[in-house]
């Protein structure tokens, strides 16, 4: 196996928008390796981190932890990847020296956001949605809190099963910040987010923190 070195050398996260439906499998070069009845994530998410990481998307040695969480393996542990789907889109994400979780949401209805917000936020997070008197407005915080959520506990690597109560964001005045956490996280202020629409009818959030001696990729 020949392992080209990485193209990535800031550490600023990348991603990417792919499509991911049946449509999008026939023009995706990629999904014509694909057998099963949908391409899989990871075959779509290999697709483009091969280049990034100037690999053969084959070769690239991902693999998954304990909890089911994609990783690099050498000569790319110093990297780090993230991926998530939803509707037709897949969003992947990968940087350099940074632990990172991405999540991506298409946009409905979600007559149970706020059964859901009081049941398993943070209590401040539920008071503030329970403050917004718009209810397009409460669902569509509700949305970002969820994206915002899920990308920090995906870059953790415990999924939802940590619980989405152990963290708080609140709006702040570049988007969603986080201000409380459970200490397996870290401090809140090491973390950073990004809320952006990579396509229309979506919403994701990009959550990274610095890899440090204590908390390895
Ligand atoms: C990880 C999790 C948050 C994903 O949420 P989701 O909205 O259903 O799905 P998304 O599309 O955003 O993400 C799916 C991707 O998350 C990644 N993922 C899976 N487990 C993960 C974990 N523990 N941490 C971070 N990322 C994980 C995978 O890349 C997965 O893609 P795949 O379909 O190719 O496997 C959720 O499924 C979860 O909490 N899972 C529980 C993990 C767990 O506790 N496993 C027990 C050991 S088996």
């Amino acid at each position: 196996m020949s392992l080209t070195p990485p193209r990535i050398a800031s550490t600023a996260p990348h991603w990417h928008w792919l499509p991911w439906g049946s449509d999008a499998r026939a023009e995706h070069a990629l999904a014509e390796r694909a057998s099963a009845e949908r391409a899989s994530a990871e075959q779509l998410a290999r697709g483009w981190l091969g280049p990034q990481l100037g690999c053969d998307p084959d070769a690239l040695p991902i693999y998954r932890d304990d909890h089911g969480r994609p990783r690099l393996d050498a000569p790319f542990g110093d990297r780090d990847i993230s991926w998530s789907h939803s509707g037709e889109g897949l969003l992947v994400a990968c940087a350099h020296g940074l632990v990172l979780g991405i999540d991506l949401e298409r946009e409905r209805p979600r007559p149970r956001a706020m059964e859901l917000a009081r049941r398993f936020f943070h209590a401040q997070e539920a008071r503030w949605l329970d403050g917004l008197a718009d209810p397009a407005m409460r669902e569509r915080a509700f949305l970002r809190l969820w994206c915002a959520k899920e990308a920090v506990l995906k870059a953790h690597g415990r999924g939802l099963a940590f619980g989405l109560h152990k963290l708080a964001f609140a709006e702040g005045e570049d988007g969603l910040r986080l201000v409380d956490c459970d200490p397996a996280l870290g401090a809140p202020t090491d973390w950073q987010l990004r809320e952006f629409t990579p396509h229309p009818g979506y919403r994701a959030a990009l959550a990274w923190r610095t890899a440090t001696g204590n908390t390895p990729l």
